[in-house]
């Protein structure tokens, strides 16, 4: 469904992709992982089209998606859930929600979804008109996957999810992600929780400086001896 071949990206003054490799097949659960640093979100972004690639192409459904912009991409059908949220603080649940929406012109459709989004995250429903700025660290994270989820995307992007969150809420997280995955989404994660991403995801990346070192299923790089040392304290 996407694919990356050697990819080379990065900012200005200072490459941060190295050649990169990757797939992600329709139906599955893909990870990220690596260092601080390495280029996770770089690649992510490129993806989503924020970052032009230098070299390399990326392809979607079979489609080039270099040169495109993020608006059409995000069309396509590719969903981006960023890091830094991008909530509108100053706006209600339901109203960031109606704003990930905008390019969907069906009425019935946004209606839809908000309720699939309400399923997913009940804790969201509960608070639909509360200002986004006022909620928990882990309620903005669900608040900004469930409007990831508001274009129908076919591919969901998500970067770091339970970054700055205590156990409880990264497992809501995970889990949430989980009943995604098994009604069809197909997903790629970037996380740092190496872990419990590795038992979740079907397949995983390791990223360092910018080239893929690793790959394979979650239960290979779990028993693998590199990841055990660098990622797990094994
Ligand atoms: N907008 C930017 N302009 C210039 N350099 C950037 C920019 N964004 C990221 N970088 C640099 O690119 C490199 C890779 O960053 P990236 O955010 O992709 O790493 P990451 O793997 O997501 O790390 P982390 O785990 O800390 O989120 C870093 O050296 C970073 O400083
Ligand atoms: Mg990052």
């Amino acid at each position: 469904m996407l694919k990356l071949t050697a990819i080379e990206a990065g900012y200005d003054l200072l490459q941060v992709l190295w050649g990169v490799d990757l797939h992600v097949e329709e139906g599955e659960f893909v990870a990220i992982l690596g260092p601080n640093g390495a280029g996770k979100t770089t690649t992510l972004r490129t993806i989503a089209g924020f970052v032009p690639a230098i070299r390399g192409s990326v392809t979607f459904r079979g489609k080039e998606l270099r040169g495109t912009l993020p608006h059409q991409i995000s069309r396509g059908g590719i969903g981006f859930v960023s890091e830094s949220l991008n909530l509108f603080p100053a706006m209600s649940i339901y109203e960031n929600l109606l704003v990930g929406a905008y390019s969907v012109k069906d009425k019935k459709a946004v209606a839809a979804t908000m309720d699939t989004v309400f399923e997913l995250f009940p804790r969201l429903l509960e608070r639909r008109d509360q200002l986004a700025g006022t909620l928990s660290g882990g309620e903005r994270k669900m608040l900004a996957i469930g409007r990831g989820l508001m274009p129908r995307p076919s591919l969901l992007l998500v970067d770091e999810p339970s970054l700055g969150l205590a156990p409880m809420p990264t497992l809501a997280t995970f889990e949430a992600l989980k009943t995604l995955r098994a009604r069809g989404m197909t997903i790629l994660l970037v996380e740092q929780n190496v872990n419990t991403t590795l038992q979740i995801v079907d397949r995983a990346y390791v990223l360092e400086q910018g080239r893929v070192v690793l790959e394979g299923t979650g239960a290979e790089l779990l028993g693998n001896t590199h990841v055990q040392e660098a990622y797990l304290g094994i």
